[in-house]
């Protein structure tokens, strides 16, 4: 009777153990995120070395991205600041973005209102949602379309998302890229949501190598340093929708050198096959670099030159530009003297913009010529938080505003019928 009674307890406490250890194995419901880091990088060394990363460290197997690197990226991406609003900016207030994280055991939603994964799906559907690029995580990022009806716009805010990402991956020695194929129409979303972009996260299996070379012939004043760090620029940048004062020349170059224009360091990772790149401050589709940026002040119209075009002697576009065009030349050209910032201000049924001393607006030329539009959103959107990041180390404030009146945007502009006044971006004190 003895024998039997302990025999009976082993096999309860048995039982017990691999019911205990069967529940370790199931996923939590909600993973709380470590508050994000704050990192030593500057925003000025992030923005020079930002480039895309296509291949991820494999040691043997995939070298994860810790807890604490996604906390922070996350933050960058889509989290709330102290002063309630989220890092990215929201055209009308709207943000309408879901980032979706697939790591190696299941796909989370990341909460941007109490910094939490939350689960999804369980399974490896990394190599699914990204097919391109093998990396520990994917980000896919997801246009919600119950929160803002409006393609476009949503682009703008995932091309923010997407900038942030960038800059903090580089913070923390990761690396990342806009991947726009994507393999999302194999993955069970919402009916409301839509997958735009998926960023691999991972170590590169290739650190990137940078020289300082600020060769460029230009015309701009230099861009000058900054220590000011990337985490208090997220953190500090300041939303407005009235604005006043002048704008310095300085101020005018720096911010829009900020909006598409090339760095400081050439990267030579690859040089020993010869390929030396000098990146610009954001990514573009295919390398296309469509996007003129138009400066509208008190004093007239000016169209930003970041380079002089250089025919890519490996491609029959002409339109097609390369980070492999080097030396730059950039300037200003003036379209107009005279004050039209009024009329801008009605073209964006904004009358408070007429008062800013600097208008910044993204156009892509030739419309026509790209069937599908919300890449060249993303880009101006990506343009426009690096006009936000420059503005905030010069004290100045932001927003985005979408043109209303595109014919009026286009004669003032003096652009051609093509043209596509994409969104407009105020800067002032
Ligand atoms: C909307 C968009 C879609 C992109 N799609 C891809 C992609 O599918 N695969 C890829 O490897 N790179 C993609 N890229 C990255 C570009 O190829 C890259 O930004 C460009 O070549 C410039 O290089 P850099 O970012 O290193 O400066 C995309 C970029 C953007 C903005």
């Amino acid at each position: 009777m003895k024998i039997y009674t302990i025999f009976i307890s082993i096999l309860i406490i048995l039982s017990c153990i691999s019911l205990v250890s069967s529940y370790d194995k199931k996923l939590n419901y909600e993973i709380l995120l470590p508050p994000p880091l704050s990192v030593d990088m500057s925003y000025r060394n992030a923005i020079f070395s930002r480039c895309s990363v296509r291949s991820f460290k494999v040691t043997p197997q995939m070298e994860p991205v810790g807890d604490q690197e996604l906390s922070t990226i996350l933050w960058a991406a889509y989290g709330y600041r102290d002063n309630g609003n989220q890092t990215v900016y929201g055209i009308d207030g709207l943000h309408s973005t879901v980032i979706y994280v697939f790591r190696e055991e299941a796909v989370y939603t990341y909460n941007p209102l109490n910094h939490s994964l939350v689960l999804f799906q369980e399974g490896d559907l990394r190599s699914i949602v990204n097919w391109q690029h093998n990396a520990p995580i994917q980000l896919g990022i997801v246009w919600d379309k119950n929160k803002n009806k409006n393609e476009n716009y949503s682009s703008v805010e995932i091309g923010e998302i997407g900038q942030n990402i960038y800059f903090m991956s580089t913070a923390l020695g990761l690396g990342t890229v806009t991947a726009g194929l994507t393999g999302f129409k194999d993955i069970d979303l919402p009916e409301n949501e839509i997958g735009r972009i998926v960023m691999p996260l991972g170590y590169p299996k290739k650190s990137p190598i940078f020289e300082y070379n600020p060769n460029l012939i230009t015309l701009f004043p230099r861009i000058p340093d900054s220590d000011e760090n990337l985490t208090n620029v997220i953190e500090n940048r300041i939303e407005k929708h009235s604005f006043e004062g002048d704008i310095y020349r300085q101020e005018l170059c720096q911010l829009l050198w900020a909006s598409y224009g090339f760095s400081y360091l050439i990267d030579v990772t690859n040089s020993a096959t010869n390929e030396v790149e000098r990146h610009r401050t954001l990514p573009s589709s295919h390398c296309t670099y469509p996007l003129v940026i138009y400066a509208v002040t008190s004093f007239g119209i000016f169209r930003y030159f970041p380079h002089i075009l250089h025919l890519n002697p490996y491609s029959d576009n002409p339109y097609y530009s390369s980070n492999y065009d080097l030396p730059v030349i950039s300037f200003l050209l003036p379209i107009r003297l005279g004050d039209y910032r009024d009329e801008i201000a009605k073209a964006s049924s904004q009358r408070d913009i007429a008062s800013a001393p600097l208008i910044l607006i993204s156009v892509l030329p030739l419309s026509s010529l790209y069937s599908v539009s919300w890449p060249w959103y993303y880009e101006a959107g990506a343009s426009a938080y690096n006009v936000m990041l420059e503005s905030t180390l010069l004290n100045l404030h932001t927003g985005i505003f979408k043109p209303t009146d595109l014919s009026l945007i286009k004669s003032v502009l003096r652009l051609i019928d093509d043209s596509l006044p994409l969104i407009i971006v105020p800067v002032g004190r």
